[in-house]
């Protein structure tokens, strides 16, 4: 029952759609507590970030029932908007037949630059994992230990220094971010179209609160290396 209902969800365009609104949110809720756990590289002693990096990888069952979780939700995201985009173009053969400046024009505008951030963030993505987690872009990562109240645990505060210390690297992340904003701030607005909530009054307060959301990930992820270039945040 249930699992039929999953698949009637998977075919049509409107499950789909929701599909990718829901996993949007789970994303846009993990990045949230991501960025909130990364400011703990402001709180002046590097204990902080070392600690709650322990703690995240002291439950390694419920460590690997996230990660699997988050890659399906990503996958879910990826797989829903590639089968509407190829919908729609089945839809609409003569998509370029309108020119100037229509409604029209502008909602491929948008899904242009989803598909470009998206692609981009998603490269960051695996980088960012082969970079932090996997720790094989510079192998001494794995090996900056560090003890707090007699506990010896991975030195996560001395690994993001050394990463950012590195200006492509840095680049590279704050380009990454930027185009995660430019993606959160149109996404996150179209999520409330998706579950018909977005009528004209709302779609201002909406698109602004969107924009806030996306600008304060930018803000938040994008101080940690200019912080870490400036010597905000030194070792
Ligand atoms: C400047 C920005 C960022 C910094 C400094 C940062 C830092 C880190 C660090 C240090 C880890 C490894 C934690 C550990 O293993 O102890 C990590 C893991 C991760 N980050 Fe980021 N991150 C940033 C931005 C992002 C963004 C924008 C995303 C998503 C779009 C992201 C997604 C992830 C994921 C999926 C993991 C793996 C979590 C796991 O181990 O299961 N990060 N990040």
């Amino acid at each position: 029952m249930m699992n039929s209902r999953f698949q009637l969800m998977l075919r049509s365009s409107i499950g789909r759609k929701w599909i990718v609104a829901v996993t949007g949110l789970l994303m846009i809720g993990f990045v949230v507590v991501h960025m909130t756990g990364n400011l703990q590289m402001y709180a002046g002693t590097p204990d902080k970030i070392n600690l709650y990096a322990h703690f995240l990888h002291s439950y390694p069952a419920v460590l690997w029932a996230f990660r699997l979780g988050l890659l399906a939700v990503t996958a879910l995201h990826i797989w829903g908007t590639i089968s509407l985009a190829r919908e729609n173009r089945r839809a609409k053969p003569r998509q370029y037949a309108v020119a100037g400046r229509t409604s029209r024009l502008k909602v491929t505008w948008t899904s242009v630059t989803m598909v470009i951030s998206g692609t981009v963030i998603l490269g960051f993505v695996v980088f960012h994992l082969l970079h932090f987690t996997g720790q094989v872009v510079d192998k001494s990562y794995a090996s900056m230990e560090t003890t707090v109240s007699g506990v010896a645990m991975h030195d996560v505060y001395r690994m993001v220094i050394k990463g950012f210390s590195n200006p492509w690297i840095s680049g590279f992340y704050l380009l990454a971010m930027a185009l995660l904003f430019s993606h959160l701030r149109h996404g996150a607005a179209s999520v409330f179209q998706t579950f018909g909530l977005r009528d004209r009054q709302l779609s201002r307060v909406v698109e602004t609160g969107a924009w806030i959301l996306a600008a304060a990930l930018f803000l938040g992820f994008g101080s940690v290396p200019v912080g870490v270039m400036v010597g905000l945040i030194r070792p």
